[in-house]
């Protein structure tokens, strides 16, 4: 019997850990056992999950608790029971990777020494092996490792907002003690970017509406042609563009804007290039996918997510910058945290790297898989992804039922279920609701260009072909019953 009151550090540590894993690890295998399946069926309405919820972790705060081992072992297994499982194969619906054993193993040892990376004094192997990480993605992605930096961040939500707030205040420094023109500030980025661009720009103050849409060419990329007239519509209103944000991988098709051509157009204008790879970073460690993300190295700063294409558990965000002053507007002396002598005497923060204050060491477990597995294991868990999506395409292609968007970039498939009978948008978003509510499959659904599509986001490298021909057999079965 564990106590529930032994700690996760010092020299009793792991005694105290290894029952408490155990009983943890027991309560995952019986939940996964008992879900039997991507998801449990019966939506947001079943039972196990509206009252199982209360008769387990029962109503408030109680007033005496349980106990470790028992509130463990039946909350793990609960937990997992109702949980979404992405490594199920027919589990393929986000940006919501299957995380690698050996990354969540390491992610224990983070949590139990509970650095933090804001004071040297709080956790100085998590600054020194965050400092690892941002050198090796960053020399991956081109940058001069010398004097690129970054840190990790919760996401590419984190991330862009932090490229963005670091792009206002470099455009505000440029343009102190010139006569500059007073016009609102401005952020460019295709029609198809991520939402959080706009509502960085929101977050800044500048109005969610400062963020521009650009238009895109024919295969949904922005098109530089549209990049050079929107600009000069905000010269004409006498506004003032201060940012662009270029997309390595949007969200549903995985595009991949021009990076070349959107930099070179950024540099003749003097403006920050913030590129939002928060998907599609991770296929810098693929040889065969790299180039896709040429000229990445001309941003000045860029979101890389390896909870995506990098089989991290959450949270596992990198924000890289070109420069290290690049972070100038970030650094902040505080005399609990970083204190100048402290500094001066090699006792560095990373306090002036982020917008958080108190920041765990997410970079242990990214540090362990590169070590782990290299650029050419992680390059073929990527590659083994995206050749599953050329795989689900063709499959696509081949069902007279179904119609696919267009071919994979990275690694989803968007595609429509043609109904015999009825509105297209209604079957498509209802075919989906019926996998979720049978407990079948989770897929994804999106919409645009006024039609709703299906969404395949494989992530699974242990998926096999097999698996994708069965998912695709089931999302044509549910069409044809919401037709029936
Ligand atoms: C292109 C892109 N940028 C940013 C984000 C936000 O990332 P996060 O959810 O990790 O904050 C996403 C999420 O899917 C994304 O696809």
């Amino acid at each position: 019997m564990t106590s529930s009151t032994q700690l996760a550090g010092g020299n009793g540590g792991p005694e105290h850990l290894l029952p408490l894993i155990d009983t943890a690890l027991e309560g995952l295998g019986k939940g996964t056992v008992e879900r039997n399946g991507p998801l449990p069926a019966g939506g947001p309405g079943s039972n196990g999950l509206r009252t199982g919820s209360t008769a387990v972790t029962g109503e408030g705060c109680p007033n005496t608790g349980v106990g470790a081992t028992r509130a463990l072992a039946e909350m793990s297994q609960w937990f997992t029971q109702y949980a979404i499982d992405p490594a199920d194969p027919a589990c393929a619906a986000h940006l919501h990777t299957p995380p690698l054993a050996v990354a969540v193993a390491a992610d224990v040892v983070a949590g139990a020494v509970n650095s933090s990376l804001d004071s040297w004094d709080q956790g100085p192997s998590g600054v020194a092996v965050e400092a690892d990480v941002v050198r090796a993605l960053a020399h991956l992605i081109g940058y001069c490792p010398e004097t690129a930096t970054g840190a990790m961040t919760s996401g590419g939500t984190e991330s862009n907002v932090t490229g963005l707030m670091l792009a206002r205040e470099h455009a505000t420094r440029a343009a102190a003690g010139k006569a500059s023109r007073r016009g609102r500030p401005r952020i460019l980025c295709s029609t198809d970017a991520h939402f959080s661009v706009a509502r960085s720009a929101g977050v800044l103050g500048l109005g969610e509406d400062a963020a521009i849409e650009v238009g895109l060419d024919s295969r949904r990329r922005m098109d530089p042609e549209s990049l050079h007239t929107a600009l000069a519509a905000i010269d004409d209103a006498g506004d003032v563009p201060i940012a662009v944000v270029a997309t390595a991988g949007t969200t549903d098709l995985g595009t991949i804007d021009p990076i070349p051509e959107i930099a070179g157009i950024a540099e003749t204008h003097g403006l920050w290039l913030h590129v939002d790879a928060a998907y599609g970073g991770g296929a810098v460690f693929s040889h065969r996918l790299a180039p896709l993300l040429d000229g990445l190295e001309r941003a000045d700063s860029v979101a890389i997510d390896l909870h995506k294409l990098g089989w991290q558990p959450v949270a596992a965000g990198l924000f890289l910058v070109r420069d290290a002053t690049l972070f100038d507007p970030l650094q902040r002396r505080v005399a609990y945290l970083n204190s100048e002598d402290d500094e001066q005497a090699g006792y560095r923060s990373l306090l002036g790297r982020s917008l958080r204050t108190t920041r765990r060491a997410d970079a242990l477990k990214v540090a362990v898989t590169l070590r782990a597995l290299g650029r050419t294991g992680l390059g073929a868990l990527v590659d083994r992804c995206h050749d599953l999506a050329g795989h689900a395409a063709s499959r696509v292609n081949d069902e007279p039922r179904l119609t696919l968007h267009s071919d994979p970039v990275l690694t989803t498939v968007v595609f429509r279920y043609l109904p015999r009978a009825g509105d297209p948008d209604s079957v498509n978003a209802r075919l989906r609701r019926r996998l979720l509510d049978e407990g079948r499959a989770v897929i994804g659904r999106t919409e645009f260009d006024g039609a709703v599509h299906l969404k395949l986001t494989l992530l699974n490298p242990n998926t096999t072909e097999g698996d994708i021909d069965a998912l695709l057999e089931t999302v044509v079965a549910a069409g044809d019953k919401e037709c029936a």
